[in-house]
């Protein structure tokens, strides 16, 4: 299959839970299958490139992102048929395959892991991060992460096992050019399987502090990190250690050099500020294409004024560089559920979808997020799936709140499977769901449909420039627009009607090509214009 090298430019991704889309066996987990049988959806929703979380081998402890196989597809999931048939279905419906790869950890169920817990003589002992306890049998140093302690004691050999995430994720040591090898070895295997590119998971953990300092504590953790983790320290000799970068030039340099279509690298780093991010596209494109943007999705509430104020940096420090739009994903709150309220669920979905679908910026949808999708935390300790959950109950519920299975019909589990599902379905999809929604000519589904057919028949939206306007505390508004067209897009992020007024544009009236609320839609933009509560409109500017 052919990649030209840039085609990820213009696209729409769409992340697929796997375990959570569709079951095709009825065990109750969404499969490989499951996923064949609906690509016809997605193509009809419009979207380019399908990221697929983890199916490989796993004892499923984080559900997948603890593989104990990277080469084999786990049996829950399907065969490796089965995913070599996505690729060639995906491929016949123009929608690109998107792998999600994880480097930085295995389960401790790998065979290197096992082998490298057998004995400190073990020849793998040094392809995971292995250290002595304090003098009073404490671990090295103050490490935390998914659990409390970073660090696990192996009554066997008497030594720690370092592991940020869970106890039975154990990290690889990336400073050994051994492992290095090995999972280059695991890219070129999917790349070779005919995939259009890897999602890099926690791509900035793979290397810590050698000297082992302890990280220093907060009171309060920084913004940045606060959808995701839960101590008091700020990670600076686990995360986002400098010596990170020259492995992924070193990844990239591989990769391209044995994939000449130059595979598309997409990052997961949480990092605090533009200027991090900036960091991980290299000199000269020689790090990855692509690194996440999750700043938007720190911004705490439905607010014009801080989603300015990251918009205005990211025109400042990302200018002329490729960057994501993502508002949700499976490791925090849904964007309707962080924003949204009871009474304005709806509206507001069309609104952030308006944002996600217009901003400058390569958009990733999260399944579901085209329906309006809700949270449907755990109410108790025992329906909780994801051990994060346990740990800190009830303060912090844990991830399965937004990885609730897909809401396709209003049938037994929403169509989801015939069996029992791993986690319950959200109390609301009987009405929200894609047998309704497509129906109804008002939905969110066919907005989304609609916002992707614009963004399609409108180069600005894709290649233009942004610009913001004015400074209201209500509404959000910025102009994309290329030589020969210019867009308007206008954000009511407050319940209350709003009349923005547009000095500038006095005398170039415009026309309203979408709005969320659907009897704006061709009404004539002036100087004075009117917004309903929580409207979304996109205007096109007379020349
Ligand atoms: C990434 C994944 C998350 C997983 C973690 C450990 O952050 O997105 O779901 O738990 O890595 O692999």
């Amino acid at each position: 299959m052919e990649h030209q090298s840039n085609w990820w430019h213009e696209a729409i991704f769409y992340e697929i839970y796997l375990r959570s889309f569709q079951d095709s066996n009825g065990d109750g987990i969404g499969d490989l299958r499951g996923l064949i049988d609906r690509l016809d959806y997605l193509q009809d929703l419009g979207v380019d490139a399908l990221w697929v979380c983890p199916f490989y081998e796993s004892p499923h402890v984080d559900f997948g992102y603890d593989i104990s196989n990277h080469t084999a597809v786990d049996p829950r999931y399907g065969t490796l048929a089965d995913f070599q048939e996505l690729v060639r279905e995906a491929d016949r419906r123009n929608l690109k395959i998107i792998v999600d790869i994880i480097l930085n950890h295995t389960s401790d169920e790998h065979p290197l892991f096992i082998e490298s817990r057998r004995s400190r003589n073990s020849p793998k002992r040094d392809w995971y991060i292995w250290q002595d306890p304090k003098p009073d049998g404490s671990p090295p140093n103050n490490w935390e992460g998914f659990e409390r302690s970073c660090w696990t004691y192996d009554e066997e050999t008497q030594q720690y096992y370092y592991h940020f995430h869970y106890i039975q994720q154990p990290d690889l040591n990336w400073r050994n050019p051994k492992v290095i090898e090995e999972m280059f070895a695991v890219c070129d295997f999917w790349l070779n399987q005919g995939v259009a590119g890897l999602r890099l998971d926690a791509i900035n953990y793979l290397v810590e502090d050698p000297e082992l300092r302890d990280n220093p504590i907060v009171e309060e953790l920084p913004e940045y990190l606060r959808n995701i983790f839960q101590f008091n320290q700020l990670p600076v000799h686990t995360i986002n250690h400098p010596d990170n970068h020259p492995l992924l030039q070193q990844m990239r340099q591989h990769i391209k050099t044995n994939h000449p279509q130059d595979p598309l690298l997409i990052g997961e780093i949480w990092v605090p500020t533009t200027q991090d991010i900036r960091e991980f596209y290299g000199q000269e494109d020689n790090e990855l294409q692509l690194p996440f943007n999750f700043l938007l999705s720190t911004v705490p509430s439905l607010s014009a004024v801080a989603f300015r104020e990251k918009i205005q940096d990211f025109e400042e420090n990302l200018a002329g560089l490729p960057t994501t739009v993502v508002l949700s994903n499976h490791d925090f709150p849904r964007s309707t559920t962080r924003y949204g309220t009871p009474d304005n669920s709806d509206r507001i979905a069309k609104l952030l979808a308006t944002f996600l679908l217009t901003l400058r910026g390569i958009p990733f949808i999260y399944y579901g997020e085209e329906l309006g999708m809700v949270d449907t935390p755990p109410d108790r300790l025992d329906e909780v799936q994801d051990p994060r959950g346990r740990l800190r109950w009830p303060e912090y519920k844990g991830r399965d709140g937004c990885r609730t299975p897909m809401q396709w019909n209003e049938q037994t589990n929403a169509g989801f499977t015939e069996g029992t599902p791993w986690y319950k379905i959200a109390p609301d999809y009987l009405h929200r769901n894609v047998a309704v929604q497509g129906q109804d000519p008002d939905s969110i589904l066919n907005y989304y449909k609609q916002l992707i057919q614009l963004r399609r028949d409108r180069p600005p939206l894709r290649q233009g420039t942004l610009t913001l306007i004015g400074k209201d505390e209500q509404v959000l508004a910025y102009t994309r627009q290329t030589d020969e067209e210019q867009l308007l897009i206008l954000l009511n992020m407050s319940p209350q009607s709003q009349s923005f007024s547009l000095p500038e544009f006095a005398d170039r009236p415009g026309q309203i090509l979408l709005s969320t609320h659907p009897e704006k839609d061709s009404a004539t933009v002036g100087e004075n214009l009117p917004l309903m509560p929580f409207e979304g409109a996109i205007a096109l500017l007379q020349h």
